[in-house]
């Protein structure tokens, strides 16, 4: 990675793939000229997604979120470029798809909040934490793509 650049975690939620998802919101992230640093399909068990949504588990919501994570397989992702953690958190919209404005993923193909289809680090800390927790170092691809030098000025 460059200097000014940053990776991030997201993940397209069992309900994103479920619903036919999976190539809308990679073409996005691509489209604004991230770069897939990582990707798998993974049916995540409970003790990894108690271990992510750690921050969560005193929330009322907290089984239930975990119960629905497991419903089905995620597709886990790392993307990276210059502030992808702020922008990708603005692409997806707000936690409540109702809150969320159209153009965004969530603003544009959801309506619950529980099943809001994706989900991005809200932090650095965050990241690296999430990064580390589903994806070995070996698993991520460092590579320079030819658009990088008509992205970054
Ligand atoms: P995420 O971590 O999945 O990207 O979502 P977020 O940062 O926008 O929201 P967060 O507060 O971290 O909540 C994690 C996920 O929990 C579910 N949730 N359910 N009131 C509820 O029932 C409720 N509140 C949150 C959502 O799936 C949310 O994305
Ligand atoms: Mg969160």
């Amino acid at each position: 990675m460059s200097g000014n650049e940053e990776r991030t975690f997201i993940a397209i939620k069992p309900d994103g793939v479920q619903r036919g998802l999976i190539g809308e919101i990679i073409k996005r992230f691509e489209q604004k000229g991230f770069k897939l640093a990582a990707m798998k399909l993974i049916q995540a068990d409970e003790d990894l997604l108690r271990q992510h949504y750690c921050d969560l588990k005193d929330q009322p919501f907290f089984h239930r979120l975990v119960r629905f994570m497991s419903s089905g397989p995620v597709v886990a992702m790392v993307w990276e470029g210059f502030d992808v953690i702020k922008t990708g958190r603005i692409m997806l919209g707000e936690t409540n798809p109702t809150d969320s404005k159209p153009g965004t993923i969530r603003g544009d193909f959801c309506i619950q909040v529980v099943r809001n289809i994706i989900h991005g680090s809200d932090s650095l800390e965050s990241a690296n934490t999430e990064i580390n927790l589903w994806f070995k170092p070996e698993e991520i691809c460092d590579y320079t793509k030819c658009q990088d030098s008509w992205l970054n000025g």
